[in-house]
């Protein structure tokens, strides 16, 4: 499956006539180790005057890179080359942190160090208690995160330098080891609760179940099993390659913006409904759903061309099979719902039905939309307690380090430019200007 290393041109070329010239055009060829050929287009401007037309990138590589691989055909999902179910099954989420930042699987001392230097950044600057007193008790945890993350910028001056390895890093490190707290923080302001202040001596999963579910006044003990789900969790969305919010942390960052700022820019563009927002509006839609005898009538609204509703949690750019993540969290949902011991869960009874008939139909079948990822997370989020608008905030939670490991590897790409696509313009050409007092009145139709 391997081939030789990217980056040097093949010598094989893609021949593009322009028919209205008869010019044709020799464009290289460059091979990365896995995955499509992809045709160099950097040089096309310059020698045809066109520019290539992809809204939505759905033919365009924006970028090398040697942190994540995808085969959306096959449903493989690889970590520095580690399939994503042994990881999964095998690591935590700590270690899946070090192999994206570092490339390599760390050793025991190198996980230990790695944990204590993400630990020791895991309280925030005091200041910013008072930043969130400053939001509505009402506000979705989404608008919070994007806020106080962006207002990062504005407290950790001395992790801002980007030209600096150690200012990024620092910077990494605190964005991993903040992101759960600021994550409690949100839920705990909107629930009128006392902040809980982060406990070094918890895994990186326990501190936050112990972070959003403990109260000054009981003791609390965190259950292991949700625990080792929420790792998994975390795992499972840890990166994912050039998806949406990923690919705006390397669009804000291509302009040399610092890094709080530019993952609050991945933490917004995670929030819409087609992307991390799918695991709110996927218990959103179970509960309107509200029995399985009403399925088939949400199935049919979904492959009626003339309504927008669409089965949230099917379907997916990339993977035209099933969602290697949602292989595995289908499998941990079961046991989250057999160690809490929910025997009759509605919504999931709807779930299992739902995927029974959607991957039957012949609509779901040839268009290839399988469950993704976000439609068993939200179930297992639901169990654990987690309110439903916490959902996304947990997909940015476990992101964060596959943002800060692509800003990184962006800033040390030598080749890296300021992202800035071009567009194809359909408004009025150049038109002579009249003064207001020459207008006639406009006439409403
Ligand atoms: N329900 C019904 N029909 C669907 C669905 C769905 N969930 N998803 C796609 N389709 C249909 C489209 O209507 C379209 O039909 P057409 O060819 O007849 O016009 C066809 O399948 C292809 O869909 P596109 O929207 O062109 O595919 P695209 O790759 O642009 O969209 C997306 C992918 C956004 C994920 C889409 O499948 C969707 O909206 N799914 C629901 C939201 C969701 O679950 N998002 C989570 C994504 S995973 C993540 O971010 C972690």
């Amino acid at each position: 499956m391997s081939k030789k290393p990217s980056k040097e041109a093949s010598r094989e070329t893609f021949t593009l006539t322009d028919n209205r010239s008869g010019k044709s055009y020799e464009l290289p060829v460059l091979k990365g180790t896995m995955g499509p050929d992809v045709v160099d287009v950097r040089k096309f401007y310059a020698d045809t005057k066109c520019f290539t037309f992809d809204p939505g990138y759905t033919s365009t590589g924006s970028c090398e890179s040697k942190i994540t691989f995808i085969d959306g055909e096959k449903g493989v999902l690889l970590y520095r080359g580690y399939p994503i179910d042994v990881l999964a099954e095998q690591s935590d989420f700590t270690e899946v942190c070090y192999l994206l930042l570092y490339g390599e699987l760390p050793s025991p001392e190198q996980k230990q160090k790695f944990e204590t230097g993400v630990s020791f950044h895991t309280m925030l600057h005091e200041q910013l208690n008072y930043f969130f007193r400053g939001f509505r008790r009402d506000s979705h945890p989404m608008a919070v995160m994007v806020g106080v993350v962006g207002a990062l910028s504005a407290f950790y001056h001395d992790s801002t330098d980007i030209t600096d390895p150690k200012h990024r890093m620092v910077a990494s490190y605190r964005l991993i080891a903040k992101m759960p707290t600021i994550a409690a923080m949100a839920h705990k302001y909107t629930i009128g609760q006392p902040f809980v202040y982060p406990r070094n001596d918890l895994n990186y999963a326990e501190n936050f179940l112990y972070m959003m579910f403990s109260n000054p006044c009981e003791e609390f003990v965190v259950n292991p099993v949700l625990a080792k789900a929420l790792d998994r969790i975390l795992i499972l969305h840890a990166d994912h390659e050039q998806n949406a919010s990923t690919s705006t942390v390397r669009l804000a960052g291509s302009s040399g913006a610092n890094p709080f700022a530019c993952i609050a820019a991945g933490i917004a563009s995670l929030w819409g409904p087609a992307h991390g927002g799918a695991n709110e509006a996927v218990l959103n839609m179970l509960t309107e759903i509200g029995d399985v005898k009403n399925i088939p009538d949400f199935v049919k609204r979904a492959k009626d061309k003339n309504d927008p509703f669409r089965l949230m949690g099917f379907g997916h750019r990339v993977y035209k099979n099933f969602d290697p993540r949602a292989r595995v969290l289908e499998k941990t949902c079961h046991e989250v719902l057999d160690s809490l011991g929910i025997k009759d869960e509605p919504l999931l009874d709807i779930a299992v039905e739902l995927e029974r008939i959607a991957l039957e139909d012949d609509y779901f079948i040839s268009k290839k939309l399988y469950p993704n990822v976000d439609f068993y997370s939200g179930i297992i989020f639901k169990a654990m307690g987690i309110p439903t608008s916490l959902f996304t905030v947990l997909f940015a939670v476990a992101r964060t380090v596959g943002w800060v490991a692509q800003w990184n590897e962006m800033i040390e790409d030598p080749s890296q430019k300021i992202g800035r696509p071009r567009q194809m313009f359909m408004g009025a050409t150049e038109r002579k200007y009249t003064p207001l007092h020459k207008r006639g009145r406009a006439v409403s139709s």
